[in-house]
Formats: structure tokens, sequence, C-alpha cells
């Protein structure tokens, strides 16, 4: 946010930006739903998307699926009929046992190796970007821009995959179930031809009607109303760290842990919570998701191993091409821009950032601490940042700690710091997944 704050056309992005506000002045003050039954008063609009009056508050979201639907959700998720070839479901790169993120190995000969995201429905087929974690997806809110009193332009915030590409869990069903490199059906005609022909569009029919199995539009929607029903269920917000006992006062963080919140909080040190929401002194787990749903340019290092990434002139721009695609004015401040992760169950991820260029937590840690300081380590020789087209490195945010320093400068945290940090990152386990934490890397 700061980086579009201070974008050489910060001035011309608030003018037209005072345009389109001026406009929207006609835009009757509706209700928009950021999650369910979490209404937000709209003050306007900027394109298709709206600016709301006040900032999503995730305590506020109710979440009552239907549990049959949420059974038929749970079942599809898991049915491996739903790409082509069949054999790929959701809960192959969700998958539950590993805090529905990707098991990297899955599906790989002994000789092959992952390029950091997970295999498609074909050999040798991998995704373009890492998948997330789905525990506590159901808390990212729909798309909505808010402007804080004291800031100069509205922020963006919420929307799902790195790029805010889907509005809603509903409506992002078909982005596995159409990509090539994922669930690969090659339409949504040929999807309805297929799931005709195996049985699934038959499972739907009882609760959504013959016409699921004539009509696309129809059969996308039941997928989505069922998934999404499953993926807001309780059964993905289990809230059952460490941390989340310390917050209850039903446990207690030890000295290191404790150092490396106080390191997450420190806006001096680690900084980590101006963008990972963190609330210690709040029961409520919901405020702390460990994100604020927000966009931001970190210059995440090129992912070498993506096949994309072979052609030098490709870049991953992230936000701003559904900025293009909403039609929001100035899209170009938004390229490089991606959502800040909650970070729950990150400890056991192995593969880290949108790209899923980074290896380890302590890898994260360093990047941030040294991205400043020695760019030739993350970015090669020319020290330039080097996963996002050229005419965008403005849009990168140098201002916020620890990313704020320049080559040769001394960083923001030591060593000890950065071990502090990672106990604390892992206390943000939930119970079931803690024995799949790596053993924390020793450094030197
Ligand atoms: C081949 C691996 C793969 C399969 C299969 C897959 N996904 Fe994903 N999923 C991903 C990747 C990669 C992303 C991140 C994409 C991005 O950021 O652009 C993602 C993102 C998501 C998100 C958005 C999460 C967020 O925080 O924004 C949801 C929801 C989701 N997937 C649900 C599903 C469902 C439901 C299915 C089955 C219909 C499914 N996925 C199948 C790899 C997969
Ligand atoms: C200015 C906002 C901001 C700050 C400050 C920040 N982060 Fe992040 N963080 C992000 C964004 C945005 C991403 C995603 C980057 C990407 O995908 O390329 C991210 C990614 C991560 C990831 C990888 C998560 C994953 O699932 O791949 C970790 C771990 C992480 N941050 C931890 C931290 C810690 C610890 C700190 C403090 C030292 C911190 N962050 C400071 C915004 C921020």
């Amino acid at each position: 946010m700061l980086g579009q704050l201070f974008s050489k056309s910060g001035a011309a992005v608030l003018a037209a930006l005072c345009a389109f506000a001026v406009r929207a002045q006609g835009v009757p003050e509706t209700q928009v739903l950021l999650a369910p039954s979490a209404g937000a008063r709209v003050v306007a609009m900027i394109a298709t998307t709206p600016q709301v009056a006040q900032r999503y508050d995730p305590t506020q979201a109710r979440f009552t699926p239907d549990p049959q639907l949420v059974a038929l959700g749970r079942q599809l998720f898991h049915d491996t009929r739903l790409s082509e070839p069949s054999g790929t479901s959701c809960a192959s790169c969700h998958d539950p046992a590993r805090a529905f993120g990707p098991d990297l190995r899955r599906g790989l000969r002994d000789t092959e190796k992952s390029p950091g995201t997970a295999l498609g429905s074909r050999a040798g087929q991998f995704g373009q970007r890492a998948a997330p974690s789905l525990l506590y997806v159901r808390y990212v809110p729909r798309r909505y821009f808010y402007q804080d009193d004291d800031a100069l332009v509205p922020s963006f915030f919420g929307g799902l995959m790195a790029d805010a590409s889907s509005d809603s869990l509903a409506e992002q069903v078909s982005a596995p179930l159409l990509n090539p490199r994922e669930m690969h059906n090659r339409s949504a005609a040929h999807l309805l031809a297929r799931l005709k022909g195996n049985g699934v569009a038959q499972m739907l029919v009882p609760r959504f009607g013959e016409q699921v199995k004539s009509d696309s539009k129809a059969l996308l929607e039941a997928l989505g109303t069922s998934l999404q029903a499953y993926l807001q269920s309780d059964e993905l917000s289990p809230f059952t760290s460490k941390f989340d006992r310390f917050i209850r006062g039903q446990g207690q963080l030890d000295t290191a842990e404790l150092r490396g919140l106080a390191l997450f909080k420190n806006p001096d040190k680690g900084n980590c919570a101006s963008c990972h929401t963190v609330s210690e002194t709040a029961s409520r787990p919901e405020r702390s998701l460990f994100t604020d749903f927000g966009y931001e340019a970190l210059a995440s290092p090129r992912n070498k191993r993506l096949v994309e990434n072979r052609n030098p002139r490709y870049f991953d721009n992230g936000l701003c091409e559904t900025a293009k695609k909403l039609k929001w004015p100035e899209p170009e401040q938004w390229c490089g821009y991606v959502r800040t992760p909650g970070l729950r169950n990150v400890a056991i991820r192995q593969s880290f950032m949108h790209n899923g260029s980074l290896t380890s937590l302590r890898e994260v840690m360093e990047f941030y601490n040294t991205r400043g300081t020695d760019p030739v380590r993350w970015f090669g020789k020319s020290g330039a940042f080097n996963d996002l087209a050229p005419q965008f490195h403005d849009n990168v945010n140098v201002n916020s700690p620890p990313l704020n320093r320049k080559p040769g400068s001394a960083v923001a945290l030591s060593d000890a710091d950065i071990d502090d940090l990672v106990s604390f990152l892992r206390t943000l386990t939930d119970e079931r997944y803690v024995a799949l934490m790596p053993p924390v890397l020793q450094r030197r």
C-alpha cells in the first residue's frame, strides 16, 4: 500500500479516483456482503468494485452452511473424477492431511523434482503458482476498497487467489477445473459432458435439479455452492494451535516464542504485524488471522524452476491483471501486488510465496531481512528485482521495515531474532499438523 502512495503516478491516481468518487455520489447507499452476514455500507464504486465505509471485521462474519451441502461439498472435494484425465481432486493439491495445502512430492517419480508448485492432472504439468492452505479461507472477504482517514488514496482488500482473480469461493471453483495445468477440463461444455458421463452430475440432481445435466452454468453453480459450503464449515477453521491455546488462557508460549511474538509486532524489527494481523490480547482467534487481506508488492525472487519463467520476458504481474479486467483506473499501479497470506500452518509448507520460490521458513525470514541490504543474493548480479517487469519496479514496497534497507546497511534482525521469529511462527500450527513441522534449521 505504501508503495502505491509513493509511486510516481500517485497524484494522477488520486485525481482519477476523486473523479470516480464524485461520479459515485449518485450511488445509492447499498450494502455489499463481504462475507456471509457481514454487510458493509458502500460509499463509492471504483469501476465495478465497491468502496466501503468500514474495514471488514472477520469477527462479525457468521458461517452456517447447510449440513447437507457441506457433506456434498466434502464428497466433491475428494472426487478424482472432476479432472481430465480423472485422478486429481481438489484434495490432491489441498490435502486435508497437510492443512489443506499441497504435498509437493505427490505423484512425482523419485528422480523428479518439484518446481515448488503442485502437480496437475497430467504427468510433468505443474501449477503456475503455489497452492495455499485452504484452512481459514472462509474469512477472506470479497473484493473491496477502503480509504483510511489519513490515507491519500483507497487501498484494496479481499478477493481470492494471489491476484484477487476470483471474488467468492463459489465463483473460484471454475478456475482449477478449467486450468490446463491443474484439472485440465478444456471448457465448461467439455466439463458438463464428462461429468454427465461419469455420474458426478447425477449426484447433484437431487439438490440442484435436472438442469445440472444440460446447462454448464447450472453445473458450475452447483459445484461452486457445494464446495463453498464445505470450505465455510467449521472443519476448515479449527483454531487448535498452541497460539490459540495461549490467547484463550489455556497454555503458555515459551520464552523464545514470546520473544518472536514481540519481534513480529515491533515496527522497527520484524514489523510483520503491520500486514499479518495479530491481536494476542484478544481471546477471539478471528482477530489473529495473520493477514489484513490487503495487497503488497514484495518482489519475491523469481522461481527459475517454473516452465513459463524460461521465457525471460514472461512475468506474473499479480493484481494488475485483475485490475485491468475490473476496469480500475490506472491498473498498472497494481502490478506486482499479491494478497498477504495468512500464516497459520505456514510452518508445514514445503514452498513459500505466490511463486513457490523460497523453500524454508528461515529463508523467507532472511529474504525479508536482507532483500534491501544484499539484493544480489536474491536477484542475481544486477541486484534488480527479477520477477517483475522493469517498468513496475517502482511499485515495490521499499518503505516498510525491514524492507526499507539499502545495500550494505545494517540489517533489522539478528540471527537470534530470526530463530525467535521462526519459533513463534511454529506456534501457529494446528494440533493435527504439529508432527509435520520440519526440524528447526540450525543456523551456521
Ligand atoms: C493442481 C493443483 C490444484 C488443484 C487440483 C486445485 N487447486 Fe485450488 N489452488 C491451487 C493453486 C496453485 C492456487 C493459488 C492460485 C493463485 O493464487 O492464482 C489455488 C487456490 C485456491 C483457492 C483460493 C485460496 C486463496 O486463499 O485465495 C481456493 C478456494 C481453491 N484453490 C479451491 C480449490 C478447489 C475447490 C479445488 C477443486 C475443484 C481446487 N482448488 C483444486 C492449486 C490447485
Ligand atoms: C508490507 C507487508 C508485509 C510485511 C511487513 C510482512 N509481510 Fe509477510 N507477506 C506479505 C505478502 C504480500 C506476502 C506474499 C508474498 C508473495 O506471495 O510473493 C507475504 C508472505 C509471507 C510468508 C510466506 C507465506 C506463504 O504461505 O508462502 C511468510 C512466512 C511471511 N510473509 C512472514 C512474514 C514475517 C515473519 C514478517 C516479518 C518479519 C512479514 N511476513 C512481514 C506481506 C508482508
